[in-house]
């Protein structure tokens, strides 16, 4: 049997792992979130649920996958024994990564569809000069006219939906270290370099700091329960908790590779960024004078024409599409590696035929997802009161539903189980560091009471509180 791979470098590991986590959730989902949900006040409750819940669940995640050097299956079966009911949490990963990937594909294909556009120019004619309100047409209702368009037309979907996906394929199939880590280390710093650019360009606008504020200072009247579980769903979606991603990446590193710092530097990282993309959309969107609550449709609908209408907008608007594109596969791949890795080592499929069958598998189950915006958009179910789509269901039931679920597992593992203790013996294997805010601040056994307080009671009882919510049941 061939040596399993691992990451050449701890900053490769990081920069995959930072790559797996700065993704759409950052860049299309958070600004909108944010901005439906009140601003600053949704991002105080999120940083919370970063901090007390995402980082030591990151931490047991990437733990386990270290100490197993296995998939999500096989790392609860190596730990709890092969018939294990435990194993059953792994296969709900697997589950979850086709149902993230089945929508995540869909937004990929349109972030690649619009770096195109942008580069020929389309967003030009979506900027109506002169624009006053009584005329009834703006120049986002324009493009929210192209996008539905275009979404109209399944062949424009599954177009771009197919080379999103043969670029992950290629990349997966390039193994570990030759694809995921190249990758990263190539994607990630053009990404930095992206966001910085325009947030430069975004606090240089008339009105920027109407932007700023939006974002930080908070209006305390906007929370709510319903914010809260926002919030929770979202820390693990942008953290790519719950499904073993991470699980499966930290695999790849060497029993003695330090978790700790590393998760400090992906969690941080991740969060930055997303504050970055907020800054960078929102100080477009006040200084133009719109809608910051615009939902999912912020950064398709508003933002073309808005930045094609800036000083060096044609620049800007390829950048930010290339942006999403960019974040967008290096979050994917780390997505279908999780089933590609649970065939490698469950079934012993070389990493060539594992990669086809999941990619062919994962690739039709997007389809549905495809059609929701045009063949099947009548196709819906109602959930709290909406009609949903397939493509909605999808991002539904991965959001709110499996990787809350998977992390309230995780929790209860290494809470219960594996117990705290053993948990944080084998995290501080490779590290000398503590785990709660370095040693300078507390000291290794007041870290460890936290850690184990935020793993065995906060972190259960508030998804289990969160997802009574999330069903009326309270
Ligand atoms: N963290 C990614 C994002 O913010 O877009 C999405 C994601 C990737 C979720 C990997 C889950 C996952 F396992």
């Amino acid at each position: 049997m061939s040596k399993r791979e691992q990451w050449s470098s701890k900053t490769g590991f990081i920069l995959a792992a930072a790559g797996s986590a700065v993704g759409l959730g950052n860049i299309w989902k958070f600004p909108y979130i944010a901005g439906e949900n009140g601003g600053a006040a949704f991002l105080f409750i999120y940083l919370i649920c970063i901090l007390a819940i995402g980082l030591p669940i990151l931490n047991i995640e990437i733990l386990l996958g270290r100490e197993t050097q296995k998939n999500p299956v096989g790392a609860f079966k190596a730990i709890h024994g092969g018939d294990s009911n435990w194993r059953y949490v792994g296969a709900l990963g697997v589950f979850a990564s086709f149902t993230i990937l089945s929508f995540y594909s869909i937004v990929g294909g349109w972030s690649v569809a619009y770096t195109l556009e942008a580069l020929m120019g389309t967003f030009d004619s979506f900027v109506i000069k002169n624009f006053s309100p009584e005329y009834g047409m703006s120049s986002p209702k324009v493009a929210g006219e192209f996008f539905d368009l275009k979404n109209s037309n399944p062949s424009w979907v599954l177009g771009y939906h197919t080379l999103f996906f043969l670029s992950i394929i290629g990349i997966i199939l390039s193994g570990v270290k030759g694809g995921l880590e190249k990758a990263s280390k190539f994607l990630m710093p053009i990404l930095l370099f992206i966001l910085f650019a325009l947030v430069i360009n975004g606090l240089m606008l008339p009105d920027s700091d109407k932007g700023i504020e939006f974002l930080f200072s908070p209006d305390w009247s906007k929370i709510n329960a319903s914010t809260f579980l926002l919030a929770l769903g979202h820390a693990f979606f942008t953290l790519s908790l719950g499904m073993g991603a991470m699980m499966t990446y930290g695999s790849y590193l060497s029993h003695n590779d330090d978790i700790v710092n590393a998760s400090y530097m992906v969690a941080f990282l991740d969060t930055v960024i997303a504050i970055l993309a907020g800054v960078a959309i929102f100080t477009v969107v006040f200084s133009s004078g719109y809608d910051p609550t615009a939902g999912p449709g912020l950064v398709f609908h508003v933002l073309p024409p808005l930045l094609a209408q800036l000083p060096g907008g044609y620049i800007f608007a390829f950048l930010f599409f290339l942006l999403l594109t960019i974040a967008a596969i290096t979050s994917g791949i780390s997505i279908l590696e999780v089933s590609v890795a649970y065939l490698v080592d469950e079934l012993k499929f070389s990493r060539k035929k594992a990669t086809i069958i999941m990619g062919i598998l994962v690739y039709l189950a997007a389809i549905p997802c495809a059609l929701s915006f045009n063949l099947l958009q009548d196709a819906t179910i109602p959930i709290q009161g909406k009609a949903f789509t397939f493509f909605d269901v999808a991002d539904f039931l991965a959001s709110n539903i499996l990787l809350p679920l998977g992390g309230f597992f995780l929790a209860i593992f290494a809470g219960y189980v594996w117990g705290i203790d053993s948990t944080v013996k084998a995290l501080l294997k490779g590290d000398s560091g503590s785990l709660y805010f370095g040693n300078s601040i507390l000291n290794s056994s007041t870290s460890k009471t936290i850690f184990g307080l935020l793993i065995k009671y906060l972190s259960p009882v508030l998804i289990f509180l969160v997802f009574l919510y999330q069903f009326g049941w309270i």
